[in-house]
């Protein structure tokens, strides 16, 4: 198993995908874990992807993302959507399955649920949103963290209109909207930029 640095220099934006290779299910599920186990704010993840695999919905996809070819070459679509609210019945919910997964009485955490609706219900729609997305973007890191480390390549991408992407997808009246997303799959050999060396800040400049 390489090394999470070794796995970080392997991973690189994926520009050209091997259009006869697709990762496995078994690739696919080990991926999905990585990203429920992503951490967000509260624990409430407060978003929902869907992994597109349907070559016709990937053409359509594609162009709606300015015809960028790893959207249909790719095997998979990872697409992370946010939801567009955040309500006391989805906090309850929450609250109840807290409960159920760590097997204790829900009034034992009912306060901590309160605590939450106080701390997120006031803010307005945008805030939230936004919120959401931020939380959305934590499991996208973690997906391309565990590619890297599993040799599957990726390319996180917010070149798309997140619009015609909820069209396509029926994101809306699910209460979502797209807002990054990222094919997995495996890179070409004519894939150039996977020989570019990484342009990264001295250490001694980013970290202050
Ligand atoms: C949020 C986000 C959006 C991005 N959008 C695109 C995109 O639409 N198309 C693309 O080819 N690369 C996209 N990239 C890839 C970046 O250009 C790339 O990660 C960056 O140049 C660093 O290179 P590396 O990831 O290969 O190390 C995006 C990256 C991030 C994190």
């Amino acid at each position: 198993m390489p090394t999470i640095i070794e796995a970080l220099q392997y991973r690189y934006a994926t520009k050209k995908f091997d259009a006869n290779r697709a990762a496995t299910d078994a690739q696919i599920s080990e991926l999905k874990q990585a990203v429920q186990l992503s951490a967000s704010s509260f624990g409430l993840q407060p978003y929902r992807i869907l992994v597109v695999s349907n070559p016709a919905i990937k053409k359509d996809l594609r162009a709606a993302a300015y015809d960028q070819s790893q959207v249909s070459d790719a095997g998979h679509i990872f697409i992370f959507a946010a939801k567009t609210s955040m309500s006391a019945e989805y906090i309850d919910d929450f609250i109840k399955m807290t409960a159920t997964q760590r097997d204790i009485p829900v009034d034992v955490i009912e306060g901590y649920g309160e605590y939450i609706k106080g701390s997120v219900l006031s803010k307005d729609e945008e805030f939230i949103v936004a919120w959401n997305k931020r939380q959305a973007y934590i499991a996208l890191g973690t997906l391309l963290a565990a590619a890297g480390e599993l040799k599957i390549d990726t390319c996180p991408m917010e070149g798309f209109e997140p619009a015609k992407f909820d069209e396509i997808l029926g994101l809306k009246e699910k209460g979502l909207t797209a807002c990054v997303i990222a094919p997995v799959g495996f890179r070409s050999e004519e894939d150039n930029s996977q020989h570019y060396a990484k342009v990264r800040y001295p250490l001694g400049e980013l970290f202050l």
